[in-house]
């Protein structure tokens, strides 16, 4: 697997790289301070700053983390621009973000606990989902963070969460897999699909992948029996049947996907970057899902469930060494406007790290 660096980005007068040199000149930080990639109001890349911000205080329920790294996912991108605008009645913020602080994978060691915690204690190596974790320090629910397996790196962990479980409970709770069957994921070489080829061969599946000419090797690694190059060939020409489709793409016209599916097979719509500002890719799948009510086969879509007990599953899976995260570029803190530059662009590959410290 190649290791994208950091100087695969050009930018010189990155937003980073000037709020880092005017805050040299600015007086020390207070002791509860942090710096944090920070954004005002939705929109791009271009509205992101790195700032210098209160560390933020935890509910009785929370923990703070002193975040070791954080993952960047298309959740975060979502999140940053506010679209689709569907997201921003879902809680996030109707006219701006309510969390100045961006990002959601997160691992680090828990500093503080609130009162009502149960399950972690200062000290504990944990991984999650966190409430802006590209920061120094990052508050999040209890319910949403596991241990750290010992043997998994701090960023392996960090870019985990959020693409891992989607990938299982795809493949799982909605997918129903089960030993033996044929699984096909389109969109194998992004940050679900790189979790999804490895959960499904893990899981006793026998994995075809579809990706673009670029990342074809990666998904091989991943251990794709078959890949695909979804600019090379139409979708539809790809021979065999599969007991297990996850589309994650979301490229590719349903009926298409639905044709390569066998009579009882079943179709996982997880995302897509296509579709109308309000709805995006869910709308694509509502109306899927809608139309296949009398069909023999099942067309499903979901919203993964960022819950502990998916995490710790997962985390089953790294400590085992059965999926390890495809880990294609790493960013410094400072450097991490880059990172959200290149997921713009549509250049990266598995999963984004950003190493905090
Ligand atoms: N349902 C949920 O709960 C849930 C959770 C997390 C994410 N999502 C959604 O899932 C989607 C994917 O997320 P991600 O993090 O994996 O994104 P990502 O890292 O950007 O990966 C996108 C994947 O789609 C592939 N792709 C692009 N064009 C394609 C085409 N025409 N045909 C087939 N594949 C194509 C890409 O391949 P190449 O780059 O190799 O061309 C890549 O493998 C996003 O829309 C995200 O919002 C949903």
């Amino acid at each position: 697997m190649s290791e994208a660096t950091t100087a695969t980005i050009t930018a010189t007068t990155s937003s980073a790289a000037t709020a880092a040199s005017s805050q040299s000149a600015a007086p020390a930080p207070s002791p509860s301070s942090m710096r944090a990639v920070t954004q005002a109001r939705y929109g791009d890349s271009s509205m992101l700053s790195i700032s210098t911000v209160e560390r933020p205080a935890i509910g009785a329920d929370e923990v703070l983390i002193r975040v070791h790294a954080a993952g960047l996912d298309r959740g975060t991108e979502h999140l940053m621009t506010g679209r689709p605008w569907i997201l921003r009645l879902a809680g996030f913020g109707v006219r701006g973000p309510k969390q100045p602080i961006i990002g959601l994978d997160v691992a680090g060691v828990v500093v503080e606990v609130g009162s009502e915690v149960k399950r972690f204690s200062i000290g504990d190596e944990v991984f999650g989902i966190a409430n802006g974790s590209f920061a120094e320090f990052a508050s999040a629910s209890e319910t949403k963070l596991a241990i750290k397996p010992a043997n998994v790196a701090f960023d392996e962990a960090a870019v985990s969460t959020v693409s891992g479980i989607t990938a299982l409970q795809a493949l799982t709770d909605v997918g129903k897999i089960e030993a033996g069957q044929r699984v096909l994921v389109v969109g194998a070489s992004g940050g679900v699909g790189s979790f999804a080829v490895q959960l499904a061969n893990a899981l006793g599946g026998t994995v075809d992948g579809v990706a673009g000419t670029a990342n074809l090797d990666l998904v091989s690694s991943l251990g794709a029996e078959r890949v695909f190059d979804h600019r090379a060939i139409d979708i539809a020409d790809i021979d065999g049947r599969y007991d297990l489709i996850l589309d994650i793409g979301g490229q590719n016209p349903v009926r298409k996907l639905r044709r390569l599916l066998t009579d009882s097979g079943t179709l996982v719509l997880v995302g897509g970057e296509e579709g109308n500002p309000v709805t995006g890719g869910i709308g694509r799948s509502l109306v899927a899902v809608a139309r296949s009510a009398f069909a023999s086969h099942r067309v499903a879509m979901f919203v993964s469930t960022e819950h502990f007990e998916a995490i710790e599953q997962l985390a089953g899976y790294l400590e085992a060494g059965s999926v390890k995260p495809a880990i294609c570029a790493r960013f410094t803190l400072d450097e991490a406007i880059d990172a959200v530059r290149l997921m713009e662009s549509g250049q990266v590959s598995g999963k984004t790290a950003i190493i905090v410290g």
